[in-house]
């Protein structure tokens, strides 16, 4: 009996376990009723009275030996296993994402982008110009002379009652800036605010956005600005669109026009959009006045151009139908969310 229970002690002693199945297995082994331990309790049961203490005692303390050794195995098998699964539990990619909206362009921006890119591929360069000009650039050296009314086509902001410095009125003074610091062949256009002081309405903004273009070389024709222009329109608002030149007057061109595009809405025969004539107004344009090229120091002998200029504005309006100009700065979410895009 004696040295069963040394062995089965040697046993205990022994065991180590890699796994909880392979400790259950052991404890089932050892203590379960069918166990080797309690088996020795039966036998128990034949041994000589003399000897029971001392064999009772060794029984119990072998009992209590295998089942605390199980029990501890298991416990530390347990803690590998919870602290295993906390270093490898990362992410869930399987779990599904959390949805954080994104913004959207304005859509004065998309629009915006979308004219620079059309010029910037047949080799145009974008130019930017300060917001608050002086009288030079915004007026005079376009041509405007001093008191002529033409002035008053563009009803201006000036700072601080200084008659010399103003909100620029159009984007045209940036032709200056270019011109006054570059040599034909010149190949730009330039995007921006521009400010006049007009009543807001569904119509009119005293803050609205314009593109200037302006393209200066030898020999440049109104015949090489049609093109150029024709090729905008059908960029901009679809393959079958035309162009109509109607003449006009700008200080700074000569001679001057103003372009429509066949309406992109009924495509000719008349619409609300276009107002039944099946034409909408896009833009102004012009060769360049030689008396403007001499005001930037470009030889009028030498070098002609054209240049134009556009309201974004107007563009988006009538692309995305929107009948309300004041739409465009109220910044409401339900309007600007509806102009997602990859411009
Ligand atoms: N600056 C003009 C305006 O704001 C637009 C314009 C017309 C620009 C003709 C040009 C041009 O360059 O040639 O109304």
């Amino acid at each position: 009996m004696k040295d069963k229970i040394r062995t089965l002690l040697a046993k205990v002693e022994a065991f180590d376990a890699g796994s909880l199945e392979e400790a259950e297995a052991f404890r089932v082994k050892m203590l379960s009723k069918k166990g080797a331990i309690p088996a020795l309790f039966q036998d128990f049961k034949s041994v000589d009275p003399a000897g029971r203490k001392e064999i009772g005692k060794q029984l119990n303390a072998l009992k209590q030996t295998a089942s605390d050794k199980v029990n501890a195995i298991k416990k530390r098998l347990e803690a590998e296993a919870e602290s295993r699964k906390q270093t490898t539990q990362g992410p869930d990619m399987s779990t599904p994402a959390n949805f954080s909206p994104i913004g959207s362009r304005h859509p004065l921006s998309v629009v915006r982008n979308r004219i620079n890119r059309i010029f910037q591929n047949i080799g145009f360069v974008i130019s930017e110009g300060p917001e608050i000009e002086d009288d030079w650039h915004n007026f005079s050296a376009l041509n405007f002379p001093e008191e002529h009314p033409a002035r008053d086509m563009q009803d201006t902001f000036f700072v601080e009652k200084n008659p010399d410095i103003a909100l620029r009125t159009h984007t045209s003074s940036v032709q200056v800036r270019v011109m006054e610091s570059q040599q034909p062949p010149i190949r730009t256009i330039s995007p921006g605010r521009v400010f006049r002081n007009e009543a807001i309405s569904a119509r009119a903004h005293c803050i609205f956005h314009q593109v200037e273009g302006l393209y200066i070389d030898k020999g440049v024709s109104f015949a090489d600005m049609k093109q150029c222009l024709l090729y905008f329109a059908r960029e901009m608002f679809g393959e079958k669109t035309q162009i109509r030149l109607r003449p006009s007057f700008f200080p700074f061109t000569e001679p001057s026009a103003e372009m429509d595009v066949s309406c992109n809405i009924c495509g000719g025969p008349g619409c609300p959009i276009c107002k039944y004539s099946g034409w909408i107004e896009v833009m102004g344009c012009g060769m360049v006045d030689p008396n403007v090229l001499d005001n930037c120091g470009i030889d009028s002998k030498k070098y002609s151009g054209y240049a134009f200029g556009m309201g974004i504005e107007r563009i988006a309006m009538n692309i995305y139908q929107i009948k309300d100009l004041r739409m465009f700065f109220e910044n409401d979410l339900r309007f600007l969310r509806q102009f997602e895009s990859a411009w």
